[in-house]
């Protein structure tokens, strides 16, 4: 018998609000216990949507893997409330660890740290190390709190799928796969988290992501080490750095002189969506009455790209389209993470 499709509960915490309204706080509750009785329950944070069991709950974890498609070789990312609450999951933690966390928790940074006891293998696929990350999104620590535990949260999507940045992409992607989703709204930042590899000194960059190199290297005082397993795209220290990922079902095309590039698909009858950074520039103008193409102005500031990237990606797989044409991002550091997931999404 087919599942039902799991209940979604609004929660908000307004900034002026010392605690939740109480239908937020009801929502957590009901939350925490569908994770205490070993469920899937899809929460927001401030990068993308979350699908979290308990950390500690290895039949639990096993079934996000299920619920996802996702390979058992890929290891999860542990959400936690604090420090200490990282700290106790950790066999030791490293002062560039401590270091990143004091300065940028909570916020969207992942620390790859050696792996304590606690933590059962199906997390971290059997290595032995695991990636921790408190995240910035106050009601997603109040559930880690009032579950009392850890909680592993891979973005919640089926694999190598678009990141969820609503509760309305989680439910078109997994719905009823689930048991709950709690909507709180669009993710402000948009992307995930970046992943920094804490074990080796320096530490690397596994994953590019909303806190860039420059930005730690800032807070270390000195430089990150070498090309990050990302960047090259190897998949050595970050199982899920595989190249083709965070992929549309259109294919999608990075281009430096799009205009021609999206004239040349107009030519041979295709349907295109064009993210443009460039939508005034003359060019782009000249395009505009094109019935087949449809142009989606892009923002020129890299984190408000990086909000709107994958929103706008989900809309446009609606769209049939057969081409998906992207003005190429300026190639600096502030850039870096866009560039990345929109590398991976032209795989
Ligand atoms: O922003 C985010 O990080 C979001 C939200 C929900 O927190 N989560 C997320 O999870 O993006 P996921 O599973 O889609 O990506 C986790 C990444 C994968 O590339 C995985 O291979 C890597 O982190 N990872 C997890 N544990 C690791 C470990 N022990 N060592 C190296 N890489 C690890
Ligand atoms: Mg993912």
């Amino acid at each position: 018998m087919a599942r039902p499709l799991p209940d979604v509960l609004p929660i908000r915490w307004p900034d002026s609000a010392p605690t939740p309204p109480a239908e937020t706080g009801r929502a957590l509750d009901r939350a925490a216990q569908v994770l205490a009785d070993g469920g899937l329950v899809a929460i927001p944070t401030e990068t993308v949507y979350g699908l979290a069991a308990i950390a500690t709950d290895a039949h639990a974890v096993e079934k996000i893997f299920a619920a996802k498609g996702r390979p058992q070789t890929n290891p999860l990312i542990v959400h936690v409330a604090d420090v200490a609450m990282a700290r106790a999951l950790a066999a030791s933690w490293p002062a560039t660890a401590d270091r990143i966390a004091s300065c940028r928790w909570p916020g969207p940074v992942t620390l790859v740290v050696p792996r304590g006891p606690q933590i059962p293998d199906v997390v971290t696929a059997g290595g032995d190390t695991v990636a921790v990350r408190c995240p910035a999104e106050r009601l997603a620590r109040l559930l880690i709190e009032k579950v009392g535990r850890p909680l592993a949260a891979p973005s919640a999507n089926r694999s190598l799928a678009v990141s969820p940045t609503t509760a309305a992409h989680v439910l078109e992607s997994l719905g009823n796969r689930i048991d709950l989703i709690l909507d709180g709204g669009a993710c402000q930042r948009g992307i995930e988290s970046t992943v920094v590899d804490c074990t080796v000194d320096p530490p690397v960059i596994l994953r590019p992501g909303p806190i860039g190199r420059e930005e730690l290297e800032h807070v270390l005082g000195r430089p990150l080490g070498g090309t990050s397993a990302a960047q090259t795209g190897g998949t050595a220290r970050s199982p899920g750095q595989a190249a083709r990922h965070y992929a549309p079902k259109t294919s999608l095309t990075i281009a430096n002189r799009s205009a021609d590039h999206v004239t040349t698909l107009l030519g041979e009858g295709r349907r295109v969506g064009w993210l443009s950074l460039h939508p005034d520039a003359p060019e782009t103008r000249r395009l505009a009455t094109e019935r087949e193409l449809i142009i989606v102005p892009m923002p020129a500031d890299p984190a408000a790209y990086a909000a709107r990237l994958y929103a706008t990606l989900h809309a446009l797989d609606k769209r049939e389209l057969s081409a998906i044409v992207v003005d190429a991002p300026p190639d600096t550091d502030a850039w870096q993470a866009v560039r990345d997931r929109l590398t991976r999404a032209s795989g």
